[in-house]
This record gives C-alpha cells, sequence and structure tokens, in this order.
C-alpha cells in the first residue's frame, strides 16, 4: 500500500563500505537512515554521480537493512564507471525508494527467481523475503562467463538451490540461462520473479506461457527522469487489467481492437513498474 511513510525522498548518504567482488562489479554499502525500513524488493534508486557532469541512474537497491543499503554496479558507460570510482567516506544523493516492487506473496510457496547479469541486483531482497515466509527457492543465475557470477552463496545461504549458466561455458550449463526452463515440465514451479536484459526477459515470458507459471518481470531500461515525468520509458501493456487510470494512455488505434486481448495501452516502466506481469505487457 502507497503510505506518505513510504514516499520517495532524495537521500544524502555516505559510502559506507565498498566491496568488488569481481573486476567491473562493485557494490556500494550506504549510510543511510530510513530507506531500508520502508523499501519493497525489486524497488530501485536514481543516483546522482557526485561530480554533476551526469545525469541520474536507475539501480537497484541490492541490500536493505538498519541504517544501511547498497547498490551493485556493472561499470558500462561513464556513470556507473564514475559511481563505481566511489571510496568508503564519499558523499552520494539518491533518489528512493522508486517503482512498484514484486507482489510476492501472489507467487506461491515453490519459486523460482531467474538472474541474468547485474540482474541478481535486483533479486536478493525477494529471496531474503520469500525465505523469510518459508517458500522454497531456486535461483537460476546466469551471466556471460564464470567471473561475472557474483554472490550466489548468499541466495544458497537462504536455502535456494542454485543452478547456473554462462554463455561461454566457464560454469553451469554451457548457454543462456533461459534454456534450463525448456526442460522443466508444466507447473514446476508456484510463480518465477525475473530481471535481466530485456532479450532474457522476453524468453522468461514465453516458457512461463508455455510452462503455466504466472511470471513477474522486472524490466531493465535506460530511464531519463526515472519518476514517471518524462514518458521516455513505456512499455505497451494489457489495458483491462491495469487497475489505476493514472499514468497510463490508451493507444491511439484507426480501427477498434477485435479482441479485448488486442485493447493495450503504455505504462511508464519507472513508474508503474518496474515490476509487470510477464503475461500482461504486448512486447
Ligand atoms: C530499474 C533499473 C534497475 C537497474 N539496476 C541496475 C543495477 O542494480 N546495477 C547496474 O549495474 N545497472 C542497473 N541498471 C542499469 C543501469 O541503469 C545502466 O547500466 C546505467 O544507466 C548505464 O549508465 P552509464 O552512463 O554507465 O552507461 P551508458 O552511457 O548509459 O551506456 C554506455 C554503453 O553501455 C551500453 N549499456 C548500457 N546499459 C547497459 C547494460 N545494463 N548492460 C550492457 N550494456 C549496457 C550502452 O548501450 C552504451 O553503449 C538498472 C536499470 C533500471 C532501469
Ligand atoms: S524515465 Fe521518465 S517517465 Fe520513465
Amino acid at each position: 500500500m502507497y503510505t506518505l511513510e513510504r514516499s520517495p525522498a532524495v537521500h544524502r548518504t555516505v559510502v559506507s563500505d565498498r566491496r568488488e567482488p569481481v573486476p567491473g562489479i562493485v557494490i556500494l554499502g550506504l549510510h543511510v537512515p530510513h530507506l531500508a525500513s520502508i523499501t519493497l524488493p525489486g524497488q530501485f534508486a536514481m543516483v546522482v554521480p557526485p561530480s554533476g557532469e551526469q545525469a541520474a541512474t536507475a539501480l537497484g537497491i541490492y541490500e536493505a537493512e538498519g541504517e544501511r543499503v547498497s547498490l551493485m554496479l556493472v561499470v558500462v558507460g561513464p556513470r556507473t564507471r564514475e559511481l563505481a570510482a566511489l571510496q568508503i567516506g564519499a558523499p552520494l544523493d539518491l533518489l528512493a525508494p522508486l517503482g512498484n516492487g514484486f507482489e510476492l506473496d501472489a507467487l506461491g510457496d515453490n519459486v523460482a527467481l531467474i538472474a541474468g547479469g547485474v540482474g541478481i541486483a535486483s533479486l536478493l531482497l525477494p529471496a531474503q523475503a520469500l525465505a523469510a515466509r518459508g517458500a522454497r527457492l531456486t535461483l537460476l543465475y546466469g551471466a556471460r562467463t564464470a567471473a561475472a557470477l557474483v554472490d550466489a552463496d548468499r541466495f544458497a545461504a537462504l536455502g535456494a538451490k542454485v543452478v547456473l549458466a554462462t554463455d561461454d561455458g566457464t560454469r553451469g550449463h554451457a548457454g543462456f540461462v533461459t534454456e534450463l526452463l525448456r526442460a522443466l515440465p508444466k507447473h514446476a514451479f508456484s510463480g518465477l520473479a525475473a530481471c535481466g536484459p530485456s532479450p532474457m526477459l522476453r524468453a522468461v515470458g514465453r516458457a512461463a506461457a508455455y510452462l503455466d507459471i504466472p511470471a513477474q518481470l522486472a524490466l531493465e531500461e535506460t530511464f531519463a527522469c526515472g519518476v514517471g515525468a518524462c514518458w521516455g520509458c513505456v512499455v505497451p501493456h494489457a489495458a483491462s487489467s491495469v487497475g489505476t487510470p493514472v499514468g497510463l494512455i490508451r493507444a491511439k488505434r484507426a480501427e477498434p481492437p477485435a479482441r479485448e486481448s488486442d485493447r493495450f495501452c503504455y505504462a511508464r516502466i519507472c513508474k508503474e513498474g518496474p515490476v509487470f506481469w510477464a503475461h500482461e505487457l504486448r512486447w
């Protein structure tokens, strides 16, 4: 439920700890009172690189406990490079918590988490919440190469069965993590929660439909504002199932759609998402 206590706010934080589990991937711990307790699993932050020369960037909230949250960064461009170079004691401003987060109760008690690359960053908090309510967990985690697999042991420590995949075959299944879904029987899990690049999420959506398993996908897009103001991050979404009229516009069509399932509107990934039901996306 949306309450004032859960409203996003600007937090002036300080880097409290820093870890580089593998070269090019950095985990920044931030001292920030009043954020961990209101962050929902799957929410994100808009983070302002401190030089002021770069726009804010979206990062999933990786850990949240007490007066500490952390962010996991993969260096891909100028903003993530600047953030990854921050050392302990550096100040950092962020706007958080943003987005809707996962609807974990709707995923049942036998849940597979599917992570692609840095998508793992948005799945630790869901794993902790699911484990806390006694759900059976499986982590299917894929990365380019063995060296890019980070913190899988954190999930194993929560009791998750961990299955790894690497594109180059250096660890686990040789190939995409979504190929692991193909071998499963129908209804193998009560629910799926996934985060990763768009092609992976589309493949998860197709597999979920085939396996007849409800799936929630946390989309990673390039955000401009990150707060629903610019409409620069929209995704086609089923119109009939959208509960709130706020922030959604009906697609303009020359002819009325022939079938109900063809009706769609545009949802802002940063505002109505980043987590969507796979069967409601029209991408
Ligand atoms: C809701 C949400 C949560 C996110 N969570 C995280 C997170 O927890 N950790 C994290 O590291 N990133 C996360 N991202 C992605 C992150 O926002 C981008 O990687 C970041 O904005 C890139 O900024 P940049 O200036 O460093 O690179 P840019 O200048 O934007 O990009 C530089 C180059 O890298 C390519 N590129 C951009 N993004 C990626 C990518 N993700 N993978 C591979 N190539 C890319 C671009 O095509 C371009 O060629 C998240 C995105 C969203 C929307
Ligand atoms: S990034 Fe501006 S509305 Fe989503």
